[in-house]
């Protein structure tokens, strides 16, 4: 079941989605290339997370062990935080999930560390870029078909595939909430989207092959190529008119 958000609700949702943009923000510039661990970006995270009022989504979901998910170079999500530094030419993606007053915001960015490689670069700007096509579509009387279709047509189109096996969802007094959103798909397929639903989009789009595995620590993904994967997620609401991004950063101002 969809569940349709009143004005209250949605405002709830502002709040948690400003924290969430609020805090990513601020783990990314945290990185120092060749010095900056995974873990101290996780413990940044849920410092500020705690400190604004908020509570990290991912700890302790189905046990997942940390605030944030750091996924590096061919780890395509929920890598765990650890010892590891990252390093120059590394790109990392980061998932955050925060909850306010009982509503969830959800995002994600993948970071360049220090200077990277023509096709890293690529890689972000595209997978970043199929993100905004599915949100241009996310509006009502549109369906999630038409989304996914979006995202996946620009990516693919760009030479990359696109992660199956993972999808975004609908978000709100829940992290995890229907419908699902995948990133491939037809147009004209699936719910209609209504005013009042809210959606995590998060497209995962791979260099190589679209195939994914799972690691022995029972939450990495990784490519199975082992080639470069990215991942960009932004909490939206739909409205009569366009949709409203819910985790927008500074730096993507001028999107709104
Ligand atoms: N953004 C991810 C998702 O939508 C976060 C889940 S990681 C977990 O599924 F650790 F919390 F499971
Ligand atoms: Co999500």
């Amino acid at each position: 079941m969809i569940k349709i958000k009143s004005q209250e609700e949605i405002e709830k949702m502002r709040v948690a989605g400003r924290l969430v943009a609020q805090t990513l923000e601020a783990v990314v510039a945290s990185i120092i290339p060749g010095k900056t661990r995974t873990i101290d970006l996780d413990i940044l995270a849920e410092y500020l997370i705690t400190e604004h009022g908020g509570t990290p989504s991912f700890k302790g979901y189905n046990g997942y062990p940390a605030s944030i998910c750091t996924s590096v170079n061919e780890e395509v999500v929920h890598g765990i935080p650890g010892d590891r530094i990252l390093q120059p030419g590394d790109i990392v993606g980061l998932d955050l999930g925060a909850i306010v007053n009982g509503y969830h915001g959800d995002s994600t960015v993948t970071a360049p560390v220090g200077e990277v490689s023509d096709e890293a670069k690529n890689l972000l700007k595209v997978t970043r870029e199929s993100l905004f096509k599915g949100i241009e579509m996310a509006k009502a009387g549109n369906r999630i078909g038409d989304i996914a279709h979006a995202i996946q047509v620009y990516a693919e189109s760009r030479g990359y595939s696109i992660v199956r096996e993972l999808v975004g969802h609908g978000i709100g007094s829940r992290m995890h909430e229907d419908p699902q959103v995948p990133n491939y798909g037809k147009p004209g397929h699936g719910e209609v989207l209504r005013p009042g639903m809210t959606l995590a989009i998060e497209p995962m789009v791979n260099v190589g092959d679209y195939r994914v595995k799972q690691l022995s620590d029972g939450w990495t993904y990784i490519t199975k190529d082992r080639k470069l994967s990215a991942h960009f997620e932004h909490t939206v609401v739909i409205t009569d008119g366009k949709p409203e991004i819910l985790t927008l950063r500074r730096e993507e101002g001028a999107r709104q």
